[in-house]
């Protein structure tokens, strides 16, 4: 089958810069990306590339070269299912927050949604594609909508997780560790991966692109972010360790980084991860395990979100206790807000809780973030529902200068380790703050004999 026309629906984070990589590997495919939002598809639309939704190094480049030959950005979901072969499903699959599963089980409802606006449109035969990550045997809840309510028209179901990260998305796509397609065992069935096959081999070697069936590809994708999930947990529960015991914990994970069988990435220790993925895709492995009656497996996973929310709290509380046990109308500069560097994405954030938790304490807190709005950060802090939007607008404020946000205040926290933050001029900073000047690096980010020769109080996670 020569696929010449797909389409992803959610312009997302995920289908925002795969489809712009696909575009341009593959010139002589259409790539359709449509979203409901229509203020999001505007800024994907929008003349100049530096004000596309989503910032991901290098990905306004791409955009550029390929927006207008073959990359298209639409509203017109219908049309673009209707022209298209292949259609990939991006779009969010947050934590349920109401009935049954609250808390854990993903919110299949946008999924179920597209799948019923395929069924009705399609007038051929297509391939589904799942890049959203899903609960395994979710492809079979697609298909059944699909075949019960289409129009007669053959679907064929693919999986295929997406296994960026974000930051690094655009290289992560350009070179990615593995390719994985999930896919029935029929003869349509391999058709159908072979279709896919053949659109990433493009760019990508063909060792690299995996075919598995359909169940192992949506639970390896589950799988791969547990474990990385696990290793950060594992290692952020040595630091509390290292930090009664005298031990540092970034010597210690080099030192167990460099037995081959561990590996060095991902021991970074930290105020705990964030990021839109980590603790959904858990939740809904704990969800899964339990719904199986496997409450062994599901304590097990569960124990990696108790020791990241543990992290969390353990940093705001060692804040509190340093400051001699009140924040109250104190001052505390917030140095990032992303969940991690290189993004502008906030979803669950460690900032988002440490602020929480400090502001519970009068705390004022003022944010510096290179790529994250004012009101992106009291939307997050809203979200939350501690107090009312008054509260928290009075309780929070942003600057579009560091320094300033930094001017004054008894602490600095470090929440996000954007690079831009080791080179300031820390002599300026220090001179600007009440004194005793005390930085908390959740990122283990700064030159800590550094700060110290100029006079602050520094901590950091683990020593
Ligand atoms: C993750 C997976 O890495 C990716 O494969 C999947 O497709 C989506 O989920 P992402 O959440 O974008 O990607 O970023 P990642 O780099 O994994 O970082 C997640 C969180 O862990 C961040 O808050 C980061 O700061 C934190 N982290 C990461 C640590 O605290 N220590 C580390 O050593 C690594
Ligand atoms: P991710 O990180 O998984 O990409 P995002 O929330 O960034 O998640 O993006 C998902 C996108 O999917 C959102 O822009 C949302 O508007 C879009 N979306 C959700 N449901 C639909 C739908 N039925 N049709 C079109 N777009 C949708």
């Amino acid at each position: 089958m020569k696929i010449t026309k797909i389409c992803c629906i959610g312009a997302g984070y995920v289908g925002g810069p795969t489809m712009a990589v696909i575009a341009q590997k593959c010139p002589q495919i259409q790539v359709t990306v449509v979203d409901l939002n229509a203020e999001r598809i505007a800024a994907w639309n929008d003349e100049n590339v530096n004000n596309i939704p989503i910032y991901e190094p290098g990905l306004d480049a791409i955009v550029g070269e390929a927006r207008g030959r073959n990359l298209f950005f639409s509203t017109d979901v219908d049309k673009a299912i209707a022209e298209s072969q292949i259609i990939f499903i991006s779009v969010n699959t947050p934590t349920k927050t109401y009935g049954k599963g609250k808390g854990m089980a993903a919110d299949l409802k946008y999924i179920e949604l597209c799948a019923r606006q395929i069924a009705r449109v399609a007038k051929d035969n297509k391939i589904v594609v799942e890049k959203s990550t899903l609960p395994v045997r979710t492809a079979e809840a697609i298909k059944s909508i699909l075949d019960n309510t289409g129009n007669g028209v053959q679907f064929q179901i693919l999986s295929n997780p997406e296994f960026l990260a974000e930051g690094t998305a655009v290289q992560d796509l350009l070179n990615p560790d593995r390719i994985l397609i999930g896919g029935d065992a029929t003869e349509e069935g391999r058709k159908a991966i072979q279709a896919l096959v053949d659109v990433y081999a493009n760019w990508v070697p063909e060792d690299k692109i995996l075919t598995t069936n359909v169940w192992s590809s949506e639970l390896s994708k589950l799988t791969a972010n547990a474990f990385l999930a696990q290793r950060i947990s594992s290692i952020n529960a040595m630091s509390e360790l290292c930090e009664k015991t005298g031990a540092d914990v970034n010597e210690v994970a080099k030192a167990i980084g460099m037995d081959s069988r561990i590996g060095s990435k991902f021991l970074k220790a930290s105020v705990g991860f964030g990021g839109s993925c980590f603790q959904k895709d858990i939740l809904n492995l704990v969800y899964i395990a339990k719904s199986y009656g496997l409450n062994e497996v599901a304590d097990y996973w569960e124990q990696v979100i108790i020791m990241n929310d543990h992290q969390k709290k353990r940093f705001s509380n060692n804040i509190v206790q340093t400051l001699y046990n009140t924040v109250s109308d104190k001052k505390i500069a917030f140095l990032g807000w992303a969940f991690k560097k290189d993004t502008n994405d906030t979803r669950e954030s460690a900032a988002i809780y440490v602020a929480d938790d400090l502001i519970n304490e009068h705390a004022k807190i003022a944010v510096y973030d290179p790529k994250v709005s004012n009101k992106k950060i009291l939307d997050d802090l809203n979200y939350l529902e501690t107090r009312t939007a008054a509260n928290n607008a009075s309780s929070i404020s942003s600057f579009t200068d560091p320094y300033e946000a930094c001017q004054n205040a008894h602490a600095i926290a470090v929440l996000t380790e954007w690079d831009e933050f080791i080179t300031y001029d820390w002599q300026k900073i220090y001179d600007s703050m009440q004194k005793p000047a005390f930085v908390f690096d959740g990122r283990n980010l700064l030159n800590g004999p550094n700060l110290e020769a100029i006079g602050f109080v520094y901590q950091a996670v683990g020593s």
